[in-house]
């Protein structure tokens, strides 16, 4: 049997590491690192560095491999999803049968936590299923970027009482849901937030949360989409990419449960 573990790492902070994934650090004999291109390195450079100081008296192995790209032209979302999954399935198969042994545990270090918009763990479900490998996997709980948000803006994610929405830019184009008082917004690469100033809302934004690079801004919608716009084009230019996520409140919806 071979052992698979998957380590939330946190958003961006070596310190969001929580003392249960030093633990689990600390069982690895592999690392599967898969390389984003260039434009992300600064991500796995976060992953060596976690493993430098957290992991004490191990030899570990790192194996880099090379992550598929979503593609972007000529097929639908879902499909190119679905594709992309399918073939990170091929590579983490070929990863888990020629660079793991029988009774060596590996692991992969997953940006925030595992269970938000991430497919590791589908992928390890779709290869025990294929039936090809002994595997089993744990899964240990990291800082998502939403709880990273909150803390640095100091604000808490709902309104007293009232529901909270997860979505991605993708879904809030379709319009601000009926049935929440507030709404995480991630993977936006298209400034989304600017279609909903006539909105009374509350933003509470931030970029490379976690990290020196981190940038917040907050305000009524209305008076700072544009800076947000501006700063967020800015940063995405000077550094050749960005990871930004918001959080939109209804205004004023506490003083309505009181
Ligand atoms: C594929 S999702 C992964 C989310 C991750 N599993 C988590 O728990 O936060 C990537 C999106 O998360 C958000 N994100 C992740 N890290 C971030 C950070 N340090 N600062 C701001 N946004 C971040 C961005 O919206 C980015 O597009």
């Amino acid at each position: 049997m071979k052992t698979i573990l998957v380590i939330g790492i946190g958003a961006g902070n070596p310190e969001y590491i929580t003392v249960q994934a030093v633990k689990a650090l600390n069982r690895v004999d592999v690392f599967f690192l898969m390389d984003k291109g260039s434009d992300k390195d600064a991500l796995n450079r976060l992953r060596k560095d976690i493993c430098e100081r957290y992991i004490t008296d191990r030899h570990y192995r790192i194996v880099e491999a090379l992550n598929p790209e979503r593609q972007r032209e000529g097929v639908a979302y879902r499909q190119a999803v679905d594709n992309l999954n399918s073939e990170k399935q091929q590579t983490f198969e070929r990863l888990i049968a020629e660079e793991l042994a029988e009774g060596e545990c590996g692991a992969f270090l997953v940006w925030g936590d595992p269970s938000l918009y991430d497919s590791t763990m589908r992928i390890l479900e779709a290869i025990i299923e294929g039936g090809r490998h002994e595997l089993q996997y744990e899964v240990i709980p990291g800082i998502t970027s939403v709880q990273a948000l909150t803390a640095r803006h100091r604000t808490s994610l709902n309104h007293i009482g009232r529901s909270v929405q997860i979505t991605t830019g993708r879904r809030l184009a379709e319009g601000f849901p009926e049935n929440a008082d507030s709404v995480v917004v991630m993977l936006d690469a298209k400034n989304t937030y600017t279609s909903l100033q006539d909105h009374d809302l509350d933003v509470y934004w931030g970029a490379y949360l976690g990290t020196p690079d981190e940038i917040l801004i907050a305000g009524k919608l209305r008076d700072v989409a544009q800076e947000i716009e501006r700063v967020r084009k800015a940063a995405r230019e000077a550094n050749g990419w960005i990871m930004d996520t918001y959080l939109l409140k209804r205004s004023g919806q506490d003083d309505l449960d009181r």
